[in-house]
């Protein structure tokens, strides 16, 4: 698994000659695992063809705010939710004072407004232009502004001045961005979360689960190896890719999640609850496949353990963080779950909603500790995934 995989990045092309390098940091972006898609300025295509960065990228390259095919299938505010990371390279002085001044003129302009994700300018023009006062303020300001400036290089330039300007090598850009997911906050944390569905046999071709896919549980996972954690997973039912870089223990029913999860929790810092535990067991599993007949069928359910509440009430216990899985009352029960279980903290998810929660690749969550509220609207669950490592490290680390 390398250090981009699973990362989408909207590379901004602007007008420099420098831009003729640009498909070469698509490739080096690749390399590293990106998904990369890119939108053109009409300046940068005074100095590139839409079809090289198209062929590099293998996507559509964006370059029109009024295009209404590009807006159906992704216009401006989808490519900006899609994106991890927003890479301008090469930022000219204009795309540069734009992006200062808010101005949202064209479709990069306005990708960046409506975008929340970490972004990257790698300034590339002329020395005597890049150390004009205007634009050195312009790269002050968005260093203000947490933007990560790529400062460029000294040497020949296209035009013959030696000076500071020269965008640099590709490979150099690429592991720039790359250090932005490596954010170290959880280093030498050991975090254990569990996911997936529980399965609670009715017989031994039967049982009883839940929707859940793993896929959000999974998404913290690599969120917290991302920023540096030790992760152990243990996971029900899933369909979802378990990352390579963490411990990983199956735990089909509820249970065996309880078992393994109490075995383990001793040296952990953070317990992430994300699995679907069901919240009952059948009691009597039937030794034989039960025989269809005309009767009504009763079965018995004895209630499993709360993996979570034990956790809460270890005498060293880990920080806590659980989830509420809602269909009503959103708040107010999710507030009860928090109180009750003891933890930390609770995410709140609707999934009585079709288009996020259980299964879907997206969700759309609410942190609740006792004290606050954050809402993470809705978006990947691999971005959600990092949001909340942020605030989780913010916090309490
Ligand atoms: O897996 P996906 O398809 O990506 O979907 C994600 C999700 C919707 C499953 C996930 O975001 C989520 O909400 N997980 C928690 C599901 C759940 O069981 O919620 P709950 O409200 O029933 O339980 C509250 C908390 O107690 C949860 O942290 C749960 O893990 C924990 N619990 C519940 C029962 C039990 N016996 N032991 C527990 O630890």
């Amino acid at each position: 698994m390398n250090v981009l995989t699973n990362k989408n990045i909207i590379l901004g092309v602007s007008g420099s000659i420098a831009a003729y390098k640009s498909p070469d940091i698509v490739r080096r972006l690749q390399d590293l695992g990106a998904e990369v898609r890119v939108i053109l300025t009409a300046s940068g295509a005074q100095f590139i063809t839409e079809l090289s960065l198209q062929t590099i990228s293998k996507n559509p390259v964006y370059h029109n705010l009024w295009d209404q095919q590009a807006e159906l299938s992704m216009g401006h505010i989808a490519l900006a939710k899609w994106a991890d990371v927003i890479l301008i390279a090469p930022a000219s002085a204009n795309t540069i004072a734009n992006i200062v001044s808010g101005m949202a003129d064209d479709l990069l302009a306005n990708t960046i407004l409506a975008s929340n994700c970490p972004i990257f300018i790698a300034p590339a023009m002329n020395q005597q232009m890049y150390a004009a006062d205007s634009v050195q303020k312009n790269l002050n300001t968005l260093s203000g502004r947490d933007v990560h400036i790529i400062p460029p290089e000294y040497g020949t330039q296209a035009c013959g001045d030696i000076g500071d300007g020269r965008l640099p090598q590709p490979d150099i850009i690429a592991q720039q961005v790359a250090k932005v997911f490596n954010s170290g906050k959880l280093n030498g944390k050991k975090v254990l979360i569990t996911l997936g569905a529980t399965i609670e046999a009715i017989d031994p071709v039967r049982y009883l689960s839940n929707h859940s896919s793993g896929k959000m549980g999974m998404a913290l996972a690599d969120a917290c190896i991302e920023a540096g954690a030790k992760t152990t997973l243990v996971y029900g039912n899933i369909n979802a890719k378990l990352n390579p870089k963490a411990r990983t223990i199956p735990a089909n029913s509820a249970e065996k999640m309880y078992q393994v999860v109490m075995d383990n929790i001793a040296d952990q810092d953070i317990f992430i609850a994300c699995g679907a535990v069901s919240d009952y067991a059948v009691k009597n599993i039937a030794k034989n496949k039960i025989k269809k007949s005309d009767q009504t069928l009763t079965l018995t359910f004895y209630p499993t353990k709360d993996i979570l509440k034990s956790v809460c009430q270890l005498k060293s216990k880990p920080l806590c963080i659980g989830f509420a899985a809602e269909t009503q009352n959103l708040v107010k029960n999710a507030k009860n779950k928090l109180k009750n279980k003891g933890c930390d903290a609770i995410i709140l998810n609707d999934v009585s909603r079709p288009d996020w929660g259980f299964k879907s690749d997206t969700n759309e969550v609410l942190f609740l500790t006792q004290k606050s509220s954050i809402k993470i609207t809705q978006n990947s669950k691999q971005k959600l995934g990092r949001e909340i490592v942020k605030i989780i490290a913010k916090n309490f680390l």
